[in-house]
């Protein structure tokens, strides 16, 4: 049997930046109850970059894990908004954190963490022993904040989880990533360029990718939605994940929700919305949690884990 992985720690870095609904009515055609009503957004953090964002995450889950920075054999950073094209912005925070061993980043839009937690799982399976994957993304760098198609929606932030060798379990029970590269057109940024999004199709095509999506990752762990304790869904729009949860038969109760004052983080948004859970209290050892995104590409992926060290 392959080896298997447990989550051993987590961390997550927010900018100081407060800016709320009635902050962005001063200058935008919008107003608070437009965003609260049509997103579920109250406020939400910008600034930063993403190597001081990410290395402040990872920082945070090496403490939370017990561990020291050369007991990592490999860091994953997913991010959609590279500080540099060259190189891999891993680069930077793996020489602010103190590294040893590999770093990469991938990029897979707002399915990036999901991404990675099956990157980082196949590099646990295939020699490291304890993996770093970081969330971390600064839209604010690629949202034009005079659009207020999208200035309402997306923010900056990271998060951080660390996965640890276990030889003879596995918490990583089922997993589905997949992309739809002919909807390409429906959110992208060029080079240099602000996001260009068409809303409406983006909000049908999500939930039906990420429901299939579940559903696929819950069919490979033999599970059905009766055993899930809580979904941590991407943090888009509070009207997505709640008609995603509903089509999934999964009550609210069981949904982790910080869109509220986190935005759209992309990469960032699962890991922000788990910490918080796991924060509150709503994770405890042995719960089964199921991981659900969706970003532009289209890409979507999901992840069915066991909660436990
Ligand atoms: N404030 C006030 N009015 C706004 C507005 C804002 N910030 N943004 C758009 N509007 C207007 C539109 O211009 C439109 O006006 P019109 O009827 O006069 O043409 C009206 O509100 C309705 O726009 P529509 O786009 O149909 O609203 P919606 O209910 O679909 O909500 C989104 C818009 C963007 C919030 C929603 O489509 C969405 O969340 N889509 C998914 C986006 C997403 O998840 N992106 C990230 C993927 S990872």
């Amino acid at each position: 049997m392959l080896p298997g992985a447990a989550v051993v720690g987590w961390g997550t870095a927010l900018p100081p930046v407060v800016v709320t609904n009635k902050d962005l009515e001063a200058y935008l055609d919008t107003s608070d109850e437009w965003i609260t009503e049509r997103t579920g957004i109250k406020e939400r953090r910008i600034g930063g970059t993403v190597a001081e964002l990410a290395t402040q995450a990872g920082k945070m889950a090496i403490v939370n894990s017990g561990i020291v920075p050369s007991d990592i054999d490999l860091l994953v950073l997913a991010t959609t908004t590279p500080d540099e094209s060259v190189p891999a912005t891993s680069a930077v925070v793996h020489s602010a954190l103190g590294l040893s061993g590999a770093a990469f980043d991938i990029n897979a839009a707002c399915s990036g963490f999901v991404y990675g937690l099956t990157v980082a799982r196949g590099a646990i399976a295939t020699g490291c022993s304890r993996v770093l994957l970081i969330g971390a993304d600064v839209l604010s760098r690629i949202t034009d904040k005079m659009d207020r198609s999208t200035a309402v929606l997306f923010a900056d932030g990271a998060g951080a989880l660390i996965l640890e060798r276990r030889e003879d379990s596995d918490n990583f029970l089922g997993w589905d990533i997949g992309i739809d590269g002919s909807l390409h057109d429906l959110l992208y940024a060029e080079l240099g360029g602000y996001i260009k999004m068409q809303g409406r199709d983006v909000f049908r095509k999500a939930v039906q990718a990420m429901v299939g999506s579940a559903r696929s990752a819950l069919e490979r762990a033999s599970l059905t939605t009766d055993d899930i304790s809580l979904v941590v869904p991407h943090q888009a729009n509070l009207r997505i994940i709640e008609a995603a949860a509903a089509r999934l038969n999964i009550p609210m109760e069981r949904v982790a929700v910080s869109i509220d004052h986190n935005g759209n983080t992309s990469s960032a948004s699962i890991p922000l919305a788990l910490v918080d859970a796991i924060d509150a209290g709503r994770i405890a050892d042995g719960d089964i949690i199921l991981l659900t995104g969706f970003g532009a590409g289209m890409t979507w992926a999901s992840a069915v884990i066991r909660w436990g060290r």
